[in-house]
């Protein structure tokens, strides 16, 4: 056992010196000090078979190899983790250079500017409810007064998925969809993606809208302008010119077009407002007493109002960009930006 300790020891020794990373530490410590078979133990083990009489002194022995062993490991050890630590260079690691930092992931600008327009509409009230992308040509065109062959159906530019099937060309269906399942007083707010065949520096086939309308009795044209102008100050400025212009849309009657003052030139008259100091930001109207009867309600009783805009638009001018296109590239030297 003595000769079978000291062939031990030399064999660790020699084993040891030949580490030379951290790698090589944890299966010396299994094969020579692991305490389920590791080579010490097993000869540590064998002490209860020797003679009584020449136990102490070869436990002794055992014991120092052990504790000569153990030291020399953890010396190794701190001496591999010293010469990592001293850098500067170990291998072709520099360990002066700055630590690289994970790039911090943020929210596109437009779902960003789609969460201020949703948090200012819930300040003011309204709850906010989402639909499907794949709708119905019921909902997004018959409910909202545009019947088959109607002209207004020309300025959609519609995806047609079969004859019934349509992706939404806007987000003014959510009107119907929630007012045939539930009672005024209703105030609601629709974002959501609508899809057109058309693109250019204004227009991707795939943009984003939100659709808000409110419904209880004697809702006037004069709760819509203040609805609107109270969300489009909160948006851009305090003190922002605001006009309604008269226009028409199907599914409302009177129907205006909002207009803010350039946000870019501030009135003055730009390359943006084309020379006339204002912007066309939403449109908007009192909704049709036709729209009300298709989904039951009874228009002598109830009336609203109703208003579109368009997220992307916003986000444009709120940060200056003239190029709709760009929200898509996807290039993160763009969108980092915000
Ligand atoms: N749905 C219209 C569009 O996409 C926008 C719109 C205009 C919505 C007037 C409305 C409204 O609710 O009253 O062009």
């Amino acid at each position: 056992m003595e000769s079978e300790l000291n062939r031990l020891r030399e064999e660790a020794l020699s084993a040891l010196a030949e580490i030379t990373d951290s790698t090589g530490l944890e299966p010396f410590r299994v094969r020579y000090l692991g305490r389920k078979g590791g080579s010490l133990t097993t000869v540590m083990r064998k002490l209860a078979e020797v003679p009584k009489e020449e136990r102490p002194r070869l436990g002794a022995l055992a014991n120092s190899v052990k504790k000569e062993i153990t030291s020399l490991f953890e010396k190794k050890k701190q001496e591999l983790a010293d010469a990592r630590d001293a850098g500067p260079a170990v291998g072709n690691l520099d360990r002066s250079l700055p630590g690289r930092y994970l790039p911090v992931g943020k929210l596109h600008p437009v779902t960003q500017v789609m969460e201020e327009i949703c948090s200012i509409f819930e300040g003011l009230g309204f709850a906010i409810a989402e639909g499907p992308d794949v709708e119905t040509d019921h909902y997004n065109f018959e409910a909202l007064n545009i019947p088959k062959h109607h002209p207004a159906r020309d300025m959609h530019d519609t995806f047609y998925v079969s004859d019934s099937i349509l992706l939404r060309t806007h987000t003014s269906p959510m009107q119907a969809r929630i007012m045939e399942n539930q009672e005024p007083p209703l105030r609601y707010i629709a974002p959501g993606k609508v899809y057109r065949c058309d693109s250019d520096i204004t227009h991707t086939p795939m943009f984003v809208q939100v659709e808000g309308f409110l419904v209880d009795r004697q809702v006037s044209f004069a709760d819509l302008k203040g609805v609107l102008t109270s969300f489009l100050r909160r948006m851009f400025s305090k003190d922002l010119a605001v006009r309604f212009r008269p226009s028409f849309f199907p599914f409302t009657e009177p129907s205006a077009e909002v207009d803010i003052g350039c946000v870019i030139c501030g009135g003055k008259g730009c390359r943006v407002c084309k020379r006339t100091g204002w912007i066309e930001i939403l449109g908007s109207g009192l909704i049709d007493p036709e729209v009300m009867k298709m989904v039951g309600y009874d228009p002598d009783e109830y009336s609203g109002f109703a208003f579109g805009l368009g997220v992307e638009r916003i986000a444009m001018l709120k940060y200056g960009i003239d190029d709709i296109r760009l929200y898509y590239e996807n290039d993160l030297r763009f969108l980092s930006q915000f």
